[in-house]
């Protein structure tokens, strides 16, 4: 595993690295020289248009040894649980109890073939819409790799680290980090055993860092603690298996040579991971609730504006100071679908019930909110300066899309039938002689 570190040259968080067993594999001057040194061809992936504004251009060179035509053709794979079938609505609140692993090491199941959609919503074809994807594993991907033609995936793993290989270099990503693999980067995961996490996947546009506003130049995810990997090649003439998601169907095609042979590389659309740990909360310190928008970690903006695609918030551990508040999240009707996971800990406002490696979808205008237990006891409390959430990590993968279920997700023997109880027993306190 290479350390992973950020290079900055020039303007607009630009990134080179290359192998340091071939100093100068790097062009100088010139990204497609007549011959590039060492012998490597020069391959670009584009992750905007051309002619996409300077400050939104997205583009990496590679130097690699072969270049991404040296393939088969693609064949349809028809076995797999990936989709954009997300037809059945269900305006219900929902719960999915952790989702089970494959633990039988006779039965290997790989990232790929552990990719479960569980809801959705628009179209890959016109470039607009969203995803939610279980990976539930066991086996690391030998001699593969996978390409998402869709959109860009943010991986959030619960259980077990995901040790990456992209065609930048290689990513360590471990329950309580994130990493986002851009659209069309070829990426393979092995794992140390049975893995379990989720996937927001974004059609649209880029996930990006919010806006700051009024909070000023620091807070919330900074810059700085975003890693991309350094340049590591391998030169294997062996037979390898391309996947790639295409309009929501999985491919595959074979070559004889390593899709991770790239000895040099430059350019600002890269994959990059982030430790959770890392993010500064900002949180009220008078008295009401904030609104989750501040947990904010990366937004992927709609073109109207304010309104994200999708946004990827986290409840982190924090103190809670706010006087005469009710503190737990409110109750709530939502122009936008919350979906919620939980990598560890139990949920301050559901500390019964919503497990670790499952996950709840609130939809549009579903009403959702603290459960009986969560009301009575936040109602009561010392309003004393209080740290929440410690040894907990809840994230929200928040959409202005209307998702709609797969049927793996609604036919689940996880889903949580009981769910809707958990709000059945708040009791009326109405008093018609209450005096100001
Ligand atoms: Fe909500």
């Amino acid at each position: 595993m290479n350390k992973e570190l950020k290079y900055l040259s020039g303007f607009g968080n630009e990134f080179a690295s290359e192998d340091p067993r071939c100093p100068g594999a790097l062009p100088v001057g010139q990204n497609n020289p007549q011959k590039c040194p060492y012998g490597l061809y020069a391959e670009q992936l584009s992750g905007t248009a051309f002619t996409a504004p300077r400050e939104e251009n997205k583009r990496t060179w590679f130097y690699r040894i072969k270049p991404s035509v040296c393939r088969g053709l693609h064949e349809r794979i028809k076995t797999n649980n990936l989709t954009h079938e997300w037809k059945i609505a269900d305006p219900n609140p929902l719960r999915w109890n952790a989702f089970d692993l494959p633990t039988r090491q006779d039965l290997p199941v790989d990232f790929v073939e552990g990719l479960h959609t569980l809801c959705g919503a628009g179209d890959s074809r016109s470039r607009h819409g969203v995803a939610i994807h279980i990976y539930l594993c066991n086996a690391s991907m030998k001699n593969s790799a996978f390409y998402n033609s869709d959109g860009d995936l943010l991986i959030v793993p619960q259980l077990g680290n995901l040790l990456i290989t992209t065609e930048f270099g290689k990513l360590n990503c471990e329950p309580n980090e994130i990493c986002v693999i851009q659209q069309g980067m070829k990426f393979s995961v092995n794992v140390l055993g049975p893995s379990r996490g989720y996937i927001l996947e974004v059609f649209d546009n880029h996930f990006q860092l919010p806006n700051l506003g009024p909070i000023g130049a620091n807070g919330l995810a900074a810059p700085r603690d975003f890693l991309t990997p350094v340049a590591h090649f391998e030169d294997l003439e062996e037979e390898f298996k391309i996947h790639c998601k295409y309009q929501g169907e999985l491919f595959v095609s074979t070559q004889n040579h390593s899709p991770f042979d790239v000895v040099a590389w430059h350019g600002n659309y890269v994959p990059y991971k982030y430790n959770l740990n890392n993010f500064m909360v900002i949180n009220s310190v008078s008295f009401d609730h904030c609104d989750p928008s501040i947990f904010t970690v990366l937004t992927c903006p709609s073109l109207k504006p304010g309104t994200a695609i999708a946004d990827f918030v986290i409840f982190p551990p924090r103190w809670s100071v706010q006087e005469n508040t009710f503190r737990p999240p409110y109750y709530h009707r939502n122009c936008m679908s919350e979906f919620m996971g939980l990598i560890k800990g139990r949920y301050e406002a559901k500390e019964d019930g919503f497990q670790a490696g499952g996950g709840s979808l609130h939809t549009m205008m579903t009403p959702h909110g603290p459960d009986v237990k969560c009301f009575e006891s936040a109602s009561n409390a010392d309003l004393k300066p209080e740290k929440i959430a410690e040894g907990t990590m809840a994230f929200m993968f928040e959409t202005s899309l209307c998702m709609g279920l797969t049927s793996w997700a609604a036919e689940s023997k996880k889903l949580d039938t009981n769910y809707y109880n958990c709000w059945k027993g708040l009791k009326k306190y109405f008093n018609g002689n209450f005096k100001v």
